[in-house]
């Protein structure tokens, strides 16, 4: 008889993994989702186990207590983090995964989810509609461990039939929560600083172009890749997967429709060199073949989302700031 699905999201406090938790709450029940990271989340509702993903003993303790049937890996150290220190991301990144890889073979686990990035094309790769199948040379030690890992996704499956399925994500943004460690994270910081009426100081030149993507097509791409049948999924390396793109310049004139006293300056630092080499766009022509892959967001509709949501969310946090201080 098939197991009932118990899933375990490791990285759940993360930009991703704290929406990603939410929805699968709401899919499968409370009860049938364990959140996971180094620390628990404040104020965080459902099923919680603090598991350090570089500790296999601790992740197997965790599927045997919850009889989990699915591992979402969302743990990793991002591109612009991971260049400070090079060596230890890498140690991280492949640990982990190799981890979760290891368990889910020993433990029969029906099916697992592993992002990649666009963070693993270099200069090897054209910038503009980037293929699935480009060539390969990430310049990050980030985007190396995302290319290996999308190698070893991809044995996995040839050499023990393990279901890993895997999406390059672009950029993610969204409101419910902050990236960090990455290069794309000036697009949610933007957000914030317009919504405040704060200046920008924006870390990347004003017309460097990358893919991004609004977090509920993230969130559901992830979902509808998972929930594919077995056969469609022809590629076992990773997916590219495009939502929107565009560059600071772009976006301002966005929130300035909104905004249109937003003062912005432009004061790139190394993260420039890292968002130089990525695409501009992405093609992601094999997801909607195989999986019916479509983004619903694009940059307009993402920004009135951004900040209306924003809106709200500070208005809440005002508010419960002067509950506090009564
Ligand atoms: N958002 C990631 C980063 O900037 C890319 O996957 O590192």
């Amino acid at each position: 008889m098939r197991k009932k699905t118990t899933v375990l999201v490791i990285g759940a406090n993360g930009q991703l993994g704290s929406v990603l938790t939410k929805s699968l709450q709401e899919k499968y029940g409370c009860d049938r989702v364990i959140a996971s990271d180094l620390q628990p989340k404040e104020g965080f509702e459902g099923v919680f186990e603090v598991i350090d993903a570089t500790d296999m003993d601790r992740i197997q303790e965790v599927i045997n207590k919850y009889d989990i049937t699915q591992i979402y890996h969302l743990a990793a150290i991002l591109s612009a983090k991971g260049e400070t220190m090079p060596l230890i991301t890498w140690d991280i990144n492949m640990k982990t995964l190799f981890n979760v890889l290891e368990v889910s073979r020993t433990n029969n686990i029906e099916k697992v989810f592993f992002p990649s990035s666009i963070a693993v094309f270099g200069e090897g790769a054209p910038l503009e509609h980037t293929p699935n199948n480009a060539y390969l040379d990430p310049a990050t030690v980030y985007g190396i461990s995302k290319a290996a890992g999308e190698n070893w996704a991809q044995y996995y499956f040839l050499k023990y039939g393990l279901d890993v399925r895997s999406i390059r994500y672009p950029g993610v943004i969204g409101y419910q929560s902050i990236p960090s460690g990455g290069t794309t994270d000036y697009a949610v910081d933007i957000f914030h600083k317009a919504v405040l009426n704060e200046e920008f100081e924006c870390f990347l030149e004003k017309e460097t172009t990358l893919p991004m993507i609004f977090i509920d097509d993230v969130i559901r791409a992830t979902i509808e890749i998972m929930e594919a049948p077995l056969e469609d999924i022809s590629v076992r390396t990773s997916y590219n997967l495009a939502g929107t793109s565009f560059s600071p310049l772009e976006l301002v004139q966005e929130i300035r429709k909104l905004y249109p006293d937003f003062k912005v300056k432009y004061n790139p630092d190394y993260r420039q060199d890292i968002a130089s080499k990525w695409p501009d766009s992405i093609d992601d022509s094999v997801a909607l073949k195989d999986w019916g892959w479509k983004p619903k967001f694009d940059i307009e509709l993402m920004t009135t989302t951004m900040i209306q949501k924003l809106k709200e969310k500070y208005k809440i946090d005002i508010k419960n700031s002067k509950a506090l201080m009564l």
